[in-house]
């Protein structure tokens, strides 16, 4: 007879290895998982996820948005998602707008301006809980729109998520790119692989060059250029479905990722 506590044990690893199972089970719909990543905040993540998610989308391909920017989770914001996602029989199923289906973290905060502070392990939980439990369905690319820095935070969720690579977003400024190197030393450090470097914010104000010069020195593809433009006050749509010459940029730039994804061996849709 097993004890309480060999009883209790067993459960756990039982509990823990259909976890698992179900993560894998559930991945292996996702052709292909792509982070977008920077060294700060604001330099434009959020922005370069759903503009390229709508751009693929509209390209017919079945594209999810995962918001796990835990401090900030601001991509229901910028997609205009109000909706609470469903819940049915113990899954999430994703919110859909604009052709992306879109699952972040803040569907689970009370109140938009609520600040998150969470430890690592529940971070860690959180990952877990949300790769479980959502139906995604098959998708071609499923974009995650990461927490910047090398903090715990981003870590955690390279180590917990089996990604294909990611998409590093910078500056026109070589010397605000210091951070992004960091990071791109951080991802390699993990074994994965950097898609390429696209520029933000690129124009008469800051300059334009710092992005390509990143790529080069880091020996990753450059991407793209995505100018500075008023054009992202109206908040009504993400703004690639609204500015011709901004539809055009991230075009550009999700023809250069399923370049670089071929290269690394990744599946392209
Ligand atoms: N190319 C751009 N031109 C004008 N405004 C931009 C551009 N890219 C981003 N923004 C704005 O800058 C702010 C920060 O961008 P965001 O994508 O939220 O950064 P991050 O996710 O890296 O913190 C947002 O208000 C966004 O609309
Ligand atoms: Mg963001």
């Amino acid at each position: 007879m097993p004890t309480p506590q060999e009883t209790a044990r067993l459960e756990q690893i039982k509990r823990t290895w259909q976890q698992k199972r179900q993560i894998t089970d559930r991945l292996a719909k996702i052709k292909t998982k792509i982070g977008v990543y920077s060294g700060k905040g604001g330099v434009g993540k959020t922005t370069v996820a759903v503009n390229l998610a709508v751009t693929l989308a509209g390209q017919g391909h079945r594209v999810g948005l995962l918001d796990v920017d835990i401090d900030c989770p601001n991509v229901a914001k910028v997609m205009g998602i109000t909706d609470k996602p469903d819940y049915v029989d113990g899954q999430i199923i994703p919110a859909e707008k604009w052709g992306v289906k879109v699952v972040s973290m803040s569907f689970f905060q009370e109140n938009q301006d609520e600040a998150i502070i969470w430890r690592g392990p529940m971070i860690h939980n959180a990952i877990t809980q949300f790769l479980q439990a959502t139906d995604w369905q098959d998708l071609d690319y499923l974009l995650v729109d990461l927490p910047p820095g090398t903090s715990d935070s981003p870590l955690t969720i390279m180590q917990s998520l089996p990604m294909d690579g990611f998409v590093v977003v910078s500056t026109p400024q070589d010397l605000a790119n210091l951070d992004a190197k960091r990071c791109i030393n951080m991802i390699r450090k993990l074994n994965l692989n950097v898609l390429g470097v696209v520029e933000n914010y690129t124009g008469d104000i800051f300059g334009q060059g710092g992005g390509k010069n990143l790529a080069k020195e880091v020996d990753a593809p450059f991407l793209g250029n995505i100018e500075l433009r008023a054009a992202y006050r109206d908040s009504s749509k993400p703004t690639a479905l609204l500015d011709e010459s901004v539809q055009d940029e991230f075009s550009a730039v999700a023809e250069a990722v399923k370049k670089s994804l071929k290269e690394f061996g990744s599946e392209a849709a």
